[in-house]
């Protein structure tokens, strides 16, 4: 059995609650473009953000396994709330029963990476979800690496469901937006850089932008993200090879895959998608 889930290869895939993954699949896609990816959205059941701990860790463990049937060799979380309530018990706990030669990475940690060389005040700014707030991930992973960085924190509980259906250009979202940017330049006015520590966020970046100060950077998360995943398959040959290169990606959605045809396309910027429709449980 060992053996012949070791020979195992496969696409890389790439999990999110819903079309907010993409933008991170896009990024890695951009960088390394030979492999082959599957992307899951577990559009029937986001938001997460709002979901407890354990709601949380049962959904990505379901999607996990799944992808792991379907033969990804390595998963990658491409979601913050999935990746600071579920990554750690998975990678911890159920990988070394369901199969020890499989990998599961998330965001944080590589998106925390960056943050030393982007901050001259020392002051970051983190928008997520309330899950990754509470989580206080970021604050713990930025401080193992990063000391003197002061990390603030402000939960966005309304921006997902603007990005799900599709209200992220909308005058609606401009509200919610300007409200949580403002609240989080009140707790900390010496903030020199934000992250957008949620992979739906790239989405309403021109609406974050016109709300920011122009001197305040603002990161998205997918280049450090695929930057990070390029290295790690370059100091892990024995996954390289096991992730399959045919430049094909593949989408699998737990929603009607109307839906996330039309929204995929948009997201990815390309013409067709084709999706297929699956029961997590
Ligand atoms: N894209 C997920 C994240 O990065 C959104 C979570 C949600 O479904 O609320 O946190």
């Amino acid at each position: 059995m060992k053996n012949k889930t070791q020979q195992t290869t496969g696409p890389i895939g790439v999990f999110d609650s819903g079309y907010g993954g993409l933008t991170i699949l896009n990024q890695i896609r951009a960088q390394m473009p030979e492999y082959d990816y599957l992307y899951l959205g577990d559009n029937a059941r986001t938001p997460y953000g709002t979901r407890s701990f354990e709601v949380v860790y049962e959904f990505t463990l379901q999607a996990v396994k799944k992808l792991f049937e379907l033969g990804c060799p390595l998963v990658i979380l491409a979601c913050n709330t999935a990746s600071a309530k579920a990554l750690r018990t998975i990678q911890q706990n159920d990988l070394p029963t369901i199969d020890p030669t499989r990998r599961v990475l998330g965001v944080i940690r590589p998106t925390a990476e960056c943050i030393g060389e982007l901050t001259q005040t020392r002051h970051v700014g983190i928008l997520a979800t309330s899950g990754t707030i509470k989580s206080e991930s970021y604050p713990m992973e930025v401080h193992k690496l990063f000391p003197d960085v002061t990390v603030t924190g402000e939960a966005c509980p309304m921006w997902v469901p603007l990005v799900e259906n599709n209200e992220f250009d909308s005058e609606g979202a401009d509200y919610f937006i300007q409200k949580n940017i403002n609240q989080l330049l009140e707790k900390d006015p010496e903030i020199d850089t934000i992250i957008l520590g949620c992979t739906h966020y790239p989405l309403l970046i021109k609406k974050i932008r016109q709300f920011t100060p122009e001197h305040i950077q603002l990161v998205p998360q997918g280049e450090y993200v695929a930057h990070s995943l390029q290295d790690y398959l370059r100091r892990h040959p024995e996954m390289d090879v096991r992730c399959s290169k045919n430049g094909i990606s593949r989408f699998l959605t737990t929603e009607s895959t109307a839906k996330f045809e039309e929204s995929a396309s948009i997201f990815l910027s390309q013409d067709k998608v084709e999706v297929e429709s699956i029961t997590l449980e």
